[in-house]
Formats: structure tokens, sequence, C-alpha cells
């Protein structure tokens, strides 16, 4: 049987329509977004990331953290992202313009980390600052448990070395107590690797006023204490 040429024209409309919708349009709206430049504040943002953040970056996509923690913050009508202390606005397709791939995530087994470099933000629920210090960091990285209270974070103890004190102790070195303390002598040090992933970690700080963020018919709620769903 031939096809018919209507139904071979319907074919093509279909497949040419989800293209122009899926690819054309998208690239249209965010495929070539610039930093905003605040010239009277003298602020660039997004910045260029530095070498070491970005080789973090690299480590926490092949550590499967991506799989655990979502890098995204919601409206406040789609989730209680902002009331949990996860960001002070929603993120937009701006926040991520030098992220090849962008960590989004999959499930939140654990919490968002959007913003886990930012000074200012406060757990809600303990009112103590979710910016934590590169010690912190290393210890939470080495055993979760030993800080967080049954915490679910698998401990990623192999991004750490020990090796004997030599001299003075290093400057690094993990604070260890009980059974995660190492022989006497011996210090646990970070590795290059986890040196990259904490000064990624601290340099996740997506609070930047952006112009999309003012513009947005929600901004107003967003951005008022009032909107935060308790
Ligand atoms: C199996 C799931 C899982 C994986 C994989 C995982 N995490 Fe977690 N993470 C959690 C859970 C659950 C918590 C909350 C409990 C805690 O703080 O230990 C958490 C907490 C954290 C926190 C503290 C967040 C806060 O707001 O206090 C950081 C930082 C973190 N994870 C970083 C990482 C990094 C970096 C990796 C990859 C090397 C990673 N996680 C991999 C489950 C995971």
């Amino acid at each position: 049987m031939k096809p018919s040429p209507a139904l071979l024209a319907g074919i093509f409309a279909a497949f040419a329509f989800s293209w122009f919708g899926l690819t054309v349009v998208p690239q249209e709206q965010i495929g070539n977004l610039q930093p905003e430049v605040d010239e009277e504040a003298g602020t660039v943002y997004p910045m260029v990331p530095s070498g070491l953040a970005e080789r973090g970056r690299q480590v926490y996509h092949e550590n499967g953290c991506v799989y655990c923690h979502t890098q995204v913050v919601r409206e406040v009508n789609a989730g209680a992202d902002i009331a949990r202390g996860w960001g002070k606005r929603r993120t937009f397709a701006k926040d991520y313009i030098y992220e090849n791939p962008i960590a989004i995530g999959y499930v939140r087994f654990g919490p968002d980390l959007s913003n886990i470099g930012s000074e200012e933000l406060l757990d809600p629920s303990t009112g103590a600052a979710r910016h934590k210090d590169a010690a912190w960091h290393y210890q939470h990285l080495f055993n979760p448990r030993s800080l967080v209270k049954n915490s679910l974070m698998p401990p990623y103890s192999f991004f750490f070395n020990v090796r004997k004190i030599s001299g003075q102790r290093s400057e690094d070195a993990l604070a260890l107590s009980g059974t995660d303390a190492p022989a006497p002598g011996y210090e646990v040090v970070p590795s290059a690797d986890a040196k990259a992933l904490v000064a990624y970690l601290q340099s996740l700080d997506r609070g930047q006023d952006l112009k999309d963020a003012k513009a947005s018919p929600l901004a107003k709620l967003v951005n008022s204490p009032e909107g935060a769903v308790k």
C-alpha cells in the first residue's frame, strides 16, 4: 500500500512541531543566557567558578552525590524549599550557565545543596547557619554520623589518606575521636579530590538578586517572608 501524501505530511508535521517546541523554543529562551552585570554595585553573577571548585564539581558527579542531593530551589507555591532554609529565592536557568552537566539531581534523599555555601542562610529548625567550614565538611564526608545522629549519608572515607605524622601535624588533618581516630602518631588528611569537593560545596551560593527573579509574577510572594510556606 502506498502511504498517502497527507499521512506523510502529518507525520512530518508532528515531528517538526515537537522539534520546534522542544528544541528551538527552549534554545531561544535559555540558550544564550549571559551573566548579569550590576554596574552600580560592581557585581557580576554568576561568576566563572575557580579551577578548584570546577574540579570539585566533577568529583561531585563522579561520586554520585547527585543521586541523593538536588540543586534546585522551587518557588514557594511549589514546595517548602524556601521555608526549609534551602535558599532565599527560587533558582533560575541563569544560575547554572557555567555548569555542564547541571547537578539538578534526581531525588532528595538528603537536603538540597543549591546554597550550602551561603553564609546568610539559617536552618529554620535549629537556627544554626547552613554554611559550614571546611573542617565540618571533611569530617562529615569522612563519617556523617560523627556529626549528624543517624545520618543516612554514606561515609566517603576513601577521600582521605592516613599518614604518619612527620614533624608538625598537617593543618587540615581531621580532628577525629572514638573509633574514627587514627593510631597514635598517624593523622587523617583530605586528598586533592576532597579539597576540590569541599571548595565546590563552599562555592554553592545562588542567592544573588536577579532581574529574572524580580520580573517573575510570583517574585513579590517569593521574596516576602509571609510568602514562605510554613
Ligand atoms: C545515599 C544518599 C546520599 C549520598 C550518595 C550523598 N549524600 Fe549527602 N546527605 C545525605 C543525607 C540523608 C543527608 C542528611 C543527613 C546528614 O546531614 O548527614 C546528607 C547531608 C549532606 C550535607 C549536609 C547538608 C546540610 O544541609 O547540612 C552535605 C554537605 C552533603 N550531604 C554532601 C554530600 C556530598 C558532597 C556527597 C557526594 C560525595 C553526598 N552528600 C552524597 C544523603 C546522601
